[in-house]
């Protein structure tokens, strides 16, 4: 290809944790990934926060990447090809809209997929409309120890896989990606139903939108395999890992502490740790983000499918926001969910957990 790929970042953030920063400045993940790709050029950035854009043009496009305060102006004068979005969840709809409406090919935006089910769906739509490929973070489909499990859990290594369980803080900002991650272990089979309960003890925003302080989210896939996830800080307990297969003749567990994976399985007499090559990034591997972005663009000129196209997401995002809504109903959710607001956040609102007032 001699012609590359012109790539505008929108949300450019600073280092976590650097002074100033308000996260993790993520699409400072992204760039290297671009870089890498050896076929993409960050020509633009759009921020609101001047400083922000400043810094990360100096750390990541060598000063050359054109400046805007408003993002629509920059898809209209620039017209990128690629667009990055690494703003906070209430803005991922409004954003991927207009990136799509103004002709990109490509969008890669962080998750969670959006605040609110409605808008997850019609980002899906209006992007499929257009003929846009839209990419979301979850990078973990990239890193070798989730790799490593799925093709343990292919070969049969722990005969035929039963049931996944998982823990994390919460269900939407953390709980996207194990949900996930959920869905590539278990070969992509449709989940059917969602039952679920959630409860919020404090007032919680991840990213600006609402969340469980606690929860429990049981899914029924296609296949039979049942999925549970538990969230809250003391979810860990329950499952014992971050995530736990089970089949019909043994386990495998993911550790976020090494050794990450650890499998009893076929023929073996007590629990082994997979370590080196197999497990390289444990849970966090920035290295993912990286490959993620190499993936949407090769799949962009190869006119396949990317590991994380939207929709795996749309499919995490209707579990969530099922879960959500079984808590409003009080009761099992059947898929496909039509709702299209944020069941939790009226949940709040309407003072069913009073602590989160
Ligand atoms: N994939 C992962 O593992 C992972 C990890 C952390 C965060 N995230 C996600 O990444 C997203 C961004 O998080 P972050 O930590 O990078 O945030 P951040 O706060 O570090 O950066 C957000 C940037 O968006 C800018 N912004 C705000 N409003 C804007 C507007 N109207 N137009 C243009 N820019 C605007 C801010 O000024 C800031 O520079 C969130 O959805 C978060 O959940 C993903």
């Amino acid at each position: 290809m001699s012609e590359l790929y012109r790539v505008a970042v929108i949300g450019t953030g600073l280092p976590w944790k650097t002074d100033g920063a308000t996260g993790f400045g993520m699409s400072r993940a992204h760039a290297p990934g671009y870089a890498k790709s050896g076929k993409c050029e960050i020509v633009a950035l759009a921020d609101i926060a001047e400083a922000n854009m400043a810094a990360f043009n100096t750390d990541l496009c060598d000063g050359k990447a054109r400046q805007y305060t408003d993002y629509k102006e920059m898809l209209t004068t620039e017209k990128p090809d690629v667009v990055s979005i690494a703003t906070w969840p209430h803005l991922h709809a409004e954003m991927v809209i207009a990136a799509a409406e103004s002709g990109v090919k490509a969008i890669h935006c962080e998750k969670p997929m959006a605040g609110t089910f409605g808008e997850a769906r019609k980002m899906a739509e209006i992007c499929a409309m257009h003929g846009v490929q839209l990419t979301f973070n979850h990078q973990r489909r990239h890193l070798p120890t989730f790799q490593t499990a799925k093709k343990l859990i292919e070969s049969g290594a722990i005969g035929e896989l039963t049931r996944l369980e998982g823990s994390c803080l919460n269900m939407l900002d953390w709980g996207t990606h194990w949900l996930n991650m959920f869905q590539m272990l278990n070969g992509e089979s449709a989940p059917v139903w969602v039952m679920g309960q959630v409860d919020v003890r404090k007032p919680h925003q991840v990213y600006g939108v609402k969340h469980d302080t606690d929860g429990m989210c049981l899914v029924g896939y296609e296949n039979g395999v049942h999925g549970l996830l538990c969230t809250g800080e003391t979810a860990e307990k329950a499952v014992g890992c971050s995530i736990k297969a089970f089949g019909t003749e043994g386990y495998l567990e993911i550790h976020n502490t090494a050794p990450h994976l650890r499998i009893r399985g076929k023929g073996d007499s007590a629990l082994r740790e997979l370590t080196g090559s197999e497990t390289e990034g444990g849970l966090h591997g920035s290295f993912a983000n990286h490959d993620n972005v190499v993936d949407l663009v090769n799949a962009l000129t190869a006119g396949r499918k990317p590991l994380c196209d939207v929709s795996n997401a749309l499919v995490t995002t209707e579990i969530i926001y099922a879960c959500y809504e079984s808590a409003r109903r009080r009761g099992r959710i059947d898929l496909p969910l039509t709702i299209d607001d944020h069941p939790l956040a009226a949940l709040v609102e309407s003072g069913a957990f009073p602590a989160a007032l």
